[in-house]
């Protein structure tokens, strides 16, 4: 039904990964060292701790991590509602954090649509007025305009029925509708929400997040803080902050079980490594002491087998790990890694007194990743007698 109100459904291509100042197609919203401080009667407190990342046209984001970590403090730095202490922020050619407080309202009024927890619709003013004030605000289109788009805009979301109530005459998943109807008021590209479900029960969080998936849809970029994991589940892209920082998606990936903590830890460990089509990654019967996560294209699992030719056993893909059985058991590679002739490899490699030290503190995760090494060591067994 909403895919009806919203039109036709197109496919969009999921982000490049955009993270750590690569260069990216298509990419729009960039953050660049930001740091934000913030001083309390306490003394200073840094919120964000040198945040570099990039957002795609059409990309649908989930900004993730517990209470606290700066996801609200993140966001705001890119709707102007706060300022980095240091560090730019660009949305497309605008550099947000040079203009003024009046450019910013104004900017702000035409490229983003702003969506918070809760709906923040004016009180005093009916629906259809709360809608058309960003239009007013930003004199976009002419007043007989305003009325009709704000009508339109309401049948989009429906709830045209009730246009001329006040907010407080409806339920609160109607008002975030219409506060969603009144991010779009200008048709901004990209629409920001702080955890536009967050109020809602679980019926009424569905059909909102519904309703930003036919926007992205239709070509919006979207980022969204959530605390909602199974909806995270479903954006293009998470983005996980941890203590005022971004946590590598591939570490979250392969190793799920840590605290965010420890993730962030790792983080701060990885060594990007690339290897062209087909190059060894690590070779059987080398000592080894990295730790490694696939962050771009296939692996080869390669067993070299006494008569007869090697033999690929398996293969790795993005946000598998290998490297592990070393680390637990000691000794010499028990296989080779190529990257496949199919393209290009990338990966993180974690030092293993880093990865020890972690594992140390997570039980959990020693455990599955234990597993894990026992069904390779089986498979390599396996491939080796085959
Ligand atoms: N205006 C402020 N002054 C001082 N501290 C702030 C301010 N805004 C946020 N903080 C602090 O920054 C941290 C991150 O806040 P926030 O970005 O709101 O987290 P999240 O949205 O992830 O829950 C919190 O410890 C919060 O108390
Ligand atoms: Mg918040």
């Amino acid at each position: 039904m909403l895919q009806r109100l919203f039109g036709k459904k197109d496919s969009r291509r999921r982000g490049a990964d955009g993270q750590d100042g690569t260069t990216v197609d298509d990419s729009f919203i960039h953050l660049h060292n930001i740091v934000k401080t913030f001083k309390t009667a306490a003394g200073e407190f840094t919120v964000l701790k040198g945040i570099n990342v990039h957002f795609n046209r059409g990309e649908f984001v989930g900004v993730i991590g517990k209470s606290g970590s700066g996801k609200s403090t993140l966001i705001n730095m890119i709707t102007g509602i706060d300022r980095p202490t240091s560090g730019a922020v660009w949305v497309g050619d605008t550099p947000v954090h040079k203009l003024s407080e009046g450019e910013l309202a104004v900017w702000r009024g035409k490229n983003l649509g702003v969506v918070f927890q809760f709906f923040q619709l004016l009180p005093t003013l009916t629906l259809i007025e709360n809608i058309m004030l960003p239009m007013d605000f930003c004199n976009m289109y002419s007043p007989r305009q305003r009325k009709e788009r704000a009508m339109h805009l309401l049948e989009r979301v429906e709830m045209e029925e009730h246009a001329h109530k006040l907010p407080t005459a409806i339920s609160g998943g109607q008002q975030q509708r219409v506060a969603i109807a009144r991010s779009l008021a200008n048709d901004p590209p990209v629409i920001i929400a702080d955890e536009p479900t967050g109020n809602l029960d679980s019926k009424t969080a569905e059909s909102i997040f519904q309703m930003f998936e036919e926007l992205v849809s239709q070509g919006k970029t979207i980022l969204m803080v959530t605390h909602d994991s199974s909806l995270a589940k479903r954006v293009n892209r998470t983005l996980l902050i941890a203590d005022g920082e971004i946590v590598s998606e591939y570490v979250a990936q392969a190793l799920p079980m840590l605290t965010h903590q420890q993730m962030l830890a790792l983080t701060h460990e990885l060594e990007p490594e690339s290897f062209q089509p087909g190059a060894t990654i690590i070779q059987e019967g080398s000592a080894g002491d990295h730790f490694y996560i696939v962050t771009e294209g296939v692996c080869d699992v390669v067993l070299h087998r006494p008569r007869g030719s090697d033999v690929v056993v398996s293969h790795f893909t993005i946000g598998q790990f290998f490297g592990e059985i070393e680390m637990l058991h000691g000794g010499h590679r028990r296989a080779t890694i190529r990257a496949s002739e199919a393209g290009p490899v990338k990966v993180v490699a974690i030092d293993y007194e880093k990865m020890c030290q972690v594992l140390g503190e997570s039980e959990q995760t020693r455990d599955a990743i234990e597993r894990i090494a026992k069904d390779r060591i089986a498979e390599n067994v396996a491939g080796r007698e085959s």
